[in-house]
């Protein structure tokens, strides 16, 4: 059975993310009925190598017996294809296409696919409108809601983007099963942050729930989905555009996370492992400056342990993670923030001293040390 969560954001169309086995089928029968898209008569299916021979002919055919007009971009998959010549490429072949504002654009794949889309999607013809259908854990749980989109820069990480909320999401988690294992793990760590962050209840129904989830149970992953996207929606809904000091809370662990990916090699650890090891050492920060109890890093780290997540036996220098941190773009004036729990379901956003933070990374690096 489906579940339907309804976004709602302020100023912005409501829309509903689909979660459930084969609702693929009913993608088009759905996007048809949109009132938002009453006029659309073309669909431009974006894609990436590795899902386009598993999932593309399906979504094609269900938006074509809805009587889109069906056309398909397969660009290279990768975080590589998050650039402004890949966007180029694809605009291009829009134009080729002579699709007009009577389109609407189908992001099918992960969150690289997803963020590219969505930003072809919200500067094509000043705005088509883009139907999001996420095949990996963490597009499901994080980058297809929320309406964040963008390319990389040589610079850095989605410096250039814009926010445009989807008009419908559909989430098939039958496509799951051909995700490979450190996928799934990457989800599985947005999905740990999402349950420290929004509450007990959350948190709770995880813990028991961990091991399933690390076992790829299907209906408790439909569950962990529905209960993140509304966690995600609720936190957009406060704070669309990240203005507000709310919508941060959402790089809980990213601030290490980050830092560890650069230093260690992109690619060396999964996104997941990285952002989980940032949330270790985010609530051992906040154990010493924000109140979190013992109790609270344990009960995190054997959740994360749990969902098929350990602590890195990986260390660095930490004045050489320090300069990681102070270079993402996160970092404000030079200081670097760190979103810092108090106990699940409580949280601030603190901007804290350099010499605090190697101080910690000091005891962190210290603790791989005698793991050894
Ligand atoms: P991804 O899109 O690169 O997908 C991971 C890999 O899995 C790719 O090789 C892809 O081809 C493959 N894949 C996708 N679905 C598959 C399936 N069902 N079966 C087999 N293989 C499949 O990575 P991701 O982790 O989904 O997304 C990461 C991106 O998302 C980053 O660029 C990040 O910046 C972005 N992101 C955006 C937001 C947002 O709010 N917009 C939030 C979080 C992350
Ligand atoms: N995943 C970050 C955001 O959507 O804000």
């Amino acid at each position: 059975m489906a579940i339907k969560v309804i976004v709602n954001i302020p100023n912005e169309a409501p829309y509903d993310v689909r979660i459930g086995a084969g609702v693929l089928g009913g993608l088009g029968a759905h996007v048809a009925a949109l009132p938002a898209l009453a006029s659309a008569r073309r669909a431009l299916v974006v894609t990436d190598g590795n899902v386009a021979p598993l999932y593309a002919v399906r979504t094609k055919e269900s938006l074509a017996q809805a009587g889109f007009r069906v056309s398909d971009i397969v660009v290279p998959a990768g975080e590589e294809s998050k650039s402004l010549e890949v966007a180029g490429e694809v605009w291009e072949a829009m134009a080729a296409l002579a699709l007009g504002r009577d389109s609407v654009v189908v992001a099918l794949g992960g969150g690289v696919v997803g963020d590219l889309a969505g930003f072809v999607a919200s500067t094509y013809m000043r705005g088509v409108p883009v139907v999001q259908v996420p095949t990996t854990l963490l597009a499901m749980v994080d980058s297809s809601v929320g309406g964040k989109t963008g390319v990389n820069l040589e610079a850095g990480k989605n410096l250039v983007g814009t926010f445009k909320q989807p008009a419908y999401v559909c989430a098939d988690t039958a496509t799951l099963a051909t995700l490979p294992v450190r996928e799934w793990t990457c989800g599985c760590a947005e999905i740990a942050k999402s349950a420290v962050i929004d509450s007990d209840d959350f948190f709770f129904w995880l813990a028991d729930a961990a091991e399933a989830l690390a076992a790829r149970d299907e209906e408790t992953a439909a569950e962990a989905i529905a209960r993140s996207v509304v966690f995600k929606a609720d936190v957009v809904a406060a704070d669309k555009t990240e203005s507000r000091g709310v919508r941060e809370c959402l790089n809980y662990g990213h601030t290490l996370g980050h830092a560890v990916e650069a230093l260690a090699g992109y690619g060396t650890f999964s996104h997941g492992a990285a952002v989980a090891e940032g949330m270790r050492f985010a609530a051992r920060l906040a154990a010493a400056l924000a109140g979190a109890s013992l109790e609270f890093v344990a009960a995190q780290d054997d959740l994360l342990d749990a969902l098929g997540l350990p602590a890195l036996a990986w260390s660095a220098e930490p004045a050489d993670l320090l300069a990681a941190m102070k270079r993402d773009k996160k970092a404000r004036h030079g200081q670097v923030r760190f979103v810092l729990p108090r106990d699940v379901g409580s949280w601030e956003l603190r901007d804290v001293d350099d010499a605090v933070i190697l101080e910690h990374l000091e005891a962190w690096a210290r603790s791989k040390e005698e793991c050894s």
